[in-house]
């Protein structure tokens, strides 16, 4: 049994590539046997889970999305704020009452809040039912400890973080994008995020690997990748490399369309800025996370910049990357935030017009700095700003997306529309969401659309004109 430690999750005293290769003796033992998997969290998440998926399958299992039907039932945990957390608690409840009396259900616990100490501790004491517990390192032993598990508990959760993982095979959810980890972990340590702890301190894999992936997407018709890091411009910085070598590499496979998340506003380059503006494969689209635009606040929170900076990086991508698009994460509500703050921070949203940002309410995590800071501000003051910040957000979303009324743009298609059969949807270049009217034959392509209609969170609009020649 390994136990998570958040002390031993900060710290990080070597690194080593391991490469990744399935035991033969593993396929297939599972055969006909069938999974459900539920994920929750980021995009790091959703591509952990296509590993997860790529394992099963290999072992023999075939998915079900009818959990009633499942032998095994995998819930990929996020634990950025509580509310994540308890989404998969109450999902527990539901897995817990379908094991009753069946010796064939298992139950397997994995992602961020398994690297979460208080969370192990209850899963010991309150959720004895759960059969495996895995951790956000050792993803790729998922194989060896499900053919070894048994009637007891297997917590299986390591806080060291010294591996960077190579050859890790994933079931991709689309044929047409496709998520290429670049780095794993975090090292900033903004006050109030639990991630440098649940994923460990900032490790880059190796340039030609990820080019390599890259390459074999594109052989195999892949149209778009997105660079995936928790903070990607740290990208190669504990290799000898840059995120801007690695940009204009990749630019350079010819993959159709490049982008990258999640930037942090500290350490943007300009050379990186430049390669962006460059190459037009790489999408004119950045998330660059503001938090909050007052200058006491991003000190608390360690933020590394202050509003004039972001506000000087904001501006040069503006003016410097034609047509971007950019948009941020927000938290309102961090301890003792004043109005005068959270005044600060509505000003830098109305002076950048943001095409879009997530925003939430300060959640305190356990273990981090934050999360011990005494707070005089109520729930409901606190809601009410994200209330307000909410209002201007979708002012300027909508803003922005009113100026596409009428133009013809470029669009990937990505899949059918759930909702309307006679539709399909894609995103532009700008990472705007397009419902468009036409049939399946177009996904995997990008076409020219005439947007009709303009919404905070979508675009409507009609297919123009034959498949642009790839
Ligand atoms: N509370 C609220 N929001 C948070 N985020 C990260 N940690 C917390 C927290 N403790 C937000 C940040 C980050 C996004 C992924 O989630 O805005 O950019
Ligand atoms: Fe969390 Fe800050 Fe790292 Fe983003 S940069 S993952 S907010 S610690």
């Amino acid at each position: 049994m390994h136990l998570p430690d958040l002390n031993i999750a900060k710290d990080r005293t070597s690194k080593e590539n391991k490469y990744i290769e399935l035991n033969e003796n593993y396929k297939k033992v599972f055969n006909g046997q069938k999974y459900f998997l539920r994920t929750y969290g980021c995009q790091m998440n959703v591509h952990d889970s296509e590993a997860i998926r790529s394992y099963l399958e290999t072992l023999g299992y075939v998915n079900t999305e009818v959990i009633e039907e499942a032998n095994l039932v995998v819930l990929n945990t996020c634990a950025i704020r509580e509310n994540a957390r308890d989404k998969v608690v109450g999902f527990l409840g539901k897995c817990k009452y379908l094991k009753k009396n069946r010796d064939d259900f298992k139950i397997v616990l994995a992602g961020c809040m398994c690297e979460q100490p208080d969370f192990i501790e209850s899963v010991q004491k309150n959720h004895k039912y759960v059969d495996l517990v895995i951790g956000t390192h050792n993803i790729h032993e998922l194989p060896k400890l499900l053919l070894e598990l048994n009637q007891k508990q297997t917590i299986e959760v390591y806080s060291n973080s010294d591996e960077v993982i190579e050859g890790m095979n994933f079931k991709r959810d689309s044929k047409v994008t496709a998520w290429v980890n670049i780095m794993y972990g975090c090292d900033k340590f903004c006050t109030y995020c639990i991630v440098p702890y649940t994923r460990g301190r900032e490790r880059s894999r190796k340039l030609d690997s990820i080019l390599e992936e890259v390459r074999h997407l594109k052989m195999n018709g892949y149209k778009e990748v997105t660079l995936l890091g928790q903070n990607v411009n740290a990208y190669g910085r504990d290799i000898g490399e840059s995120f801007a070598n690695l940009l204009e590499q990749v630019a350079l496979t010819g993959m159709e369309r490049i982008r990258f998340v999640t930037s942090h506003p500290w350490n943007f380059t300009d050379e990186m800025i430049d390669i962006i503006a460059k190459y037009d494969n790489i999408m004119p689209y950045i998330h660059l996370p503001l938090q909050s635009g007052s200058n006491e606040i991003l000190k608390k929170m360690n933020r590394r910049y202050t509003k004039e900076e972001y506000l000087e990086l904001f501006n040069k991508m503006k003016e410097r990357i034609p047509n971007v698009a950019i948009t941020t994460d927000i938290i309102v509500g961090f301890p003792n935030e004043t109005e005068e703050d959270f005044l600060d921070t509505l000003e830098v949203v109305e002076k950048c017009e943001y095409d879009g940002a997530y925003t939430f309410i300060f959640s305190p995590r356990e273990g981090t700095p934050a999360a011990k800071m005494k707070d005089e501000v109520s729930m409901e003051e606190k809601e009410e700003r994200l209330q307000r910040l909410n209002e201007v957000v979708n002012k300027y979303s909508n803003k922005n997306n009113q100026k596409l009324l009428n133009k013809v743009v470029d669009v990937l298609i990505l899949g059918e529309s759930e909702k309307d059969n006679t539709k399909v949807y894609g995103y532009t270049d700008t990472m705007k969401l397009v419902n468009v009217i036409g049939g399946k034959e177009l996904i995997g392509n990008i076409v020219k659309v005439k947007i009709t209609d303009a919404k905070s969170f979508s675009l409507d609009g009609e297919y123009v004109e034959e498949k642009v020649a790839i």
